[in-house]
């Protein structure tokens, strides 16, 4: 196996769910530069299924990888024989689809005699800030709100990754895509509720905010519940006989938003203030989120603290953060993969440097 000593040219494959992703970045004294990438979206297919479909979203990764791989080579001035080093997602996310993306980069990898590194998905998110023109300095706590996760996440040095917080039912972006579907609207629900929401009256209806019990008493401070708020949304939209009227239509899905980012904003900043952690930092597909955005960065710098968020074109799932991420393994000089790695389905993002280890975890 060629391991260069100076590795600075990533090609990074991303096919966790239902995009087909691809990217290749350069590290250039010590900046992250983006040559090209490409995100090949499954949406509309999924869309007629209100939800993706495994068995889909893997056929299509299998149709458009390879011309991908090929079409972002060539915008990005690279060819294979220019490439360092090589990179999939291979965990967490839906396993025919990982596999996918895994095996091509593997046979790419031993093909042309080079390090594969197989990445955690959400070590992808969480790297997909320093894609940013201002990247965070460590440490600094991390909410990372995507379609499958809702987690504070406290980071210490790069890949020590600890868990201060979490939903204990759906994921802020499920919410997204549950309530959406409630309201007619199509999926992904994020997009279309934030849009809807424009023109809504947020403070229209009341909505619960889902706290989490201790068995001792009291509440956890920094866990989430989207459960008993999709309930009382559902009963909300039950209530109406007039549900097509825009009004309305648009003061409930302003009045949801208002809510998810209330909380997903309030609990970040009592954990960071509580922890002594100067820095937020957010990532993940919900982090696109406008409002949420911008209440962020206002209450977080009402609160003292700097607030850094992920670009909002590298939020939702794309390859140029699992070469970001790739990139600064290698930098800190963290190791590569085992050729042999499989795929997981689910893997706790605190056991992302057993994907460096021989034998491989999985
Ligand atoms: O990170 P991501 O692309 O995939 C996962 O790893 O899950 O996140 C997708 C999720 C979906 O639930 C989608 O509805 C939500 O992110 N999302 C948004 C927005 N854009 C995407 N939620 C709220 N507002 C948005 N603008
Ligand atoms: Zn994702």
């Amino acid at each position: 196996m060629r391991y260069n000593t100076k590795i600075n040219t990533v090609l990074a494959l991303e096919t966790s769910c239902d995009e087909s992703a691809v990217a290749v970045m350069r590290s250039e004294e010590g900046r992250m530069v983006l040559l090209a990438h490409k995100i090949a979206s499954q949406v509309e297919e999924h869309s007629k299924w209100g939800g993706v479909v495994p068995e889909i979203a893997s056929r299509r990764h299998l149709e458009v990888l390879p011309f991908l791989v090929q079409d972002v080579l060539t915008e990005s001035g690279c060819s294979i024989k220019t490439i360092d080093a090589i990179a999939a997602t291979v965990a967490p996310g839906l396993a025919g689809a990982l596999l996918i993306g895994s095996v091509t980069a593997r046979t790419l990898a031993r093909l042309h005699k080079l390090p594969f590194l197989g990445i955690h998905h959400l070590e992808g998110h969480l790297s997909s800030v320093l894609l940013s023109d201002n990247p965070p300095k460590l440490p600094y706590l991390v909410l990372l709100v995507s379609g499958g996760h809702t987690e504070l996440i406290e980071v210490k040095e790069y890949g020590a990754f600890h868990r201060l917080g979490r939903s204990h039912d759906d994921a802020a972006g499920e919410a997204f895509d549950k309530v959406a579907r409630l309201l007619g609207l199509p999926y992904p629900g994020g997009p279309a509720i934030e849009k809807l929401a424009e023109t809504g009256d947020s403070s229209r209806f009341s909505l619960p905010k889902g706290r989490v019990s201790r068995k001792e008493g009291g509440f956890y401070p920094y866990d989430f519940s989207f459960s008993g708020l999709k309930t009382a949304m559902l009963r909300k939209v039950q209530s109406f006989d007039d549900l097509d009227n825009k009004h309305l239509l648009a003061d409930l899905a302003a009045s949801f938003e208002n809510v998810v980012v209330e909380v997903l904003v309030q609990r970040t900043i009592r954990c960071a203030l509580d922890k002594n952690i100067e820095s937020l930092v957010m990532v993940g597909g919900v982090a696109a989120n406008k409002r949420l955005r911008k209440m962020m960065s206002d209450l977080g710098k009402a609160n003292g603290l700097k607030t850094y968020l992920a670009p909002s074109t590298f939020c939702t799932d794309n390859a140029a953060m699992i070469c970001a991420a790739a990139l600064r393994r290698l930098e800190l000089n963290l190791g590569a993969s085992s050729i042999d790695l499989g795929v997981s389905p689910r893997w706790p993002l605190e056991k992302s440097d057993s994907l460096y280890c021989s034998p491989a975890p999985f």
